[in-house]
């Protein structure tokens, strides 16, 4: 089968088309015949080397997160040949799901939505996910629940504004000028265009806010969150995890780090949301054989939704 590998860290240079043999399952496995493949920034993150202290250094690495397709092979589980899933590979940094078939645990796929396609199941997993798991950490919210969502409208932007609306709440989103739509679409109730506004430079404090961009950080969300609120940072660096957890002893402000993993109950949780109308937004989809423009184009930035990679 073909499959997209890399023998050093790098840029989208390193990306290779290979031929390797279609991987045999072991009986918790199954084996997926992959029809499409989204794009997240980790993808490139481990492809960059900048997530070494998980990923090792040990080559060939393989590339993309999560896929959907069709079951090809069953080892001991409800699933039958024929059916289409989508699903996440076990271990991130180490496999990769571009490639014509994808051996993962029965655990990690999920029937696709008849509604959906392939390319918009494919991009449910990691951060849907994400999302559910951060509405979790808000707890109660209402109404008067002020949220500013930072960086609201890729690919984990779009899921969150989406159940953030479902569940009610004040979103202010900030997001680029041809993405403010989006963000008004989906649920934000204000839109903060950042190529024009800075949001720290405003008078309005929140209770919750969520940096999805990476490019807040938690020392500057503090001018604007009130004395008790909660920052949710799904990119913290690695010294971040112990000491948000230390110093949140002593503030009301609290930084809340955000390490998600798709499971069956997060992904019930998506599922019940698309039933009741969440869009799944897939920006541009790029045919396998264009793997390496694929990630040229989503790592540029300016993307609403997801990009995909269709391989049939
Ligand atoms: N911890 C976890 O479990 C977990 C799970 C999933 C994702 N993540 C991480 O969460 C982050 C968001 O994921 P994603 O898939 O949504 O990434 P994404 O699609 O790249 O979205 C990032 C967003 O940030 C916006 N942005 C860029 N510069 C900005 C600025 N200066 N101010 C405000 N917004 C800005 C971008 O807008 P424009 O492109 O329009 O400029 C884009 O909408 C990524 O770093 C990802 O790795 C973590």
């Amino acid at each position: 089968m073909k499959a997209i590998a890399y023998h050093k860290f790098g840029n989208t240079a390193v990306l290779q088309t290979v031929a390797e043999a279609i991987p045999a399952i072991q009986s918790n496995q199954v084996l997926v015949k992959v029809s499409a493949v989204s794009i997240n920034p980790m993808d490139w993150k481990i492809r960059k080397g900048e997530m070494k202290l998980m990923s090792g250094s040990k080559f060939p690495k393989h590339t993309g997160v999560e896929f959907a397709g069709i079951i090809e092979e069953v080892g001991n589980s409800n699933f039958k040949k024929g059916d289409e899933v989508f699903g996440v590979v076990k271990n991130p940094m180490k496999e990769g799901a571009l490639a014509e078939f994808v051996a993962v645990p029965s655990i990690s796929v999920w029937k696709k939505p008849a509604t959906i396609s392939s390319a918009q199941a494919a991009s449910i997993p990691i951060v849907g996910a994400a999302a559910v798991t951060m509405i979790e950490k808000m707890g109660d919210i209402n109404t008067n629940t002020e949220i500013l969502v930072n960086g609201a409208t890729g690919g984990l932007g779009m899921f969150l504004l989406q159940l953030l609306k479902q569940k009610g709440g004040a979103i202010t989103a900030v997001a680029s000028t041809k993405a403010v739509e989006f963000a008004t679409r989906w649920g934000a109730t204000t839109v903060i265009d950042y190529t024009l506004e800075n949001v720290l430079s405003g008078n309005k404090s929140y209770d919750i806010i969520i940096d999805l961009s990476g490019k807040m950080g938690y020392e500057n969300a503090r001018k604007i969150m009130k004395r008790k609120s909660i920052f949710l940072n799904p990119t913290p660096k690695p010294i971040e995890i112990p000491i948000s957890l230390f110093k949140n002893f002593f503030t009301g402000k609290k930084h809340v780090v955000i390490l998600s993993a798709p499971s069956s109950k997060n992904i019930g949780v998506l599922q019940n949301a698309i039933d009741k109308g969440l869009q799944i937004e897939i920006n541009k989809i790029f045919p396998f054989t264009q793997s390496v423009e694929a990630y040229d184009y989503a790592e540029k930035g300016g993307v609403v939704g997801k990009v995909a990679i269709k391989l049939s």
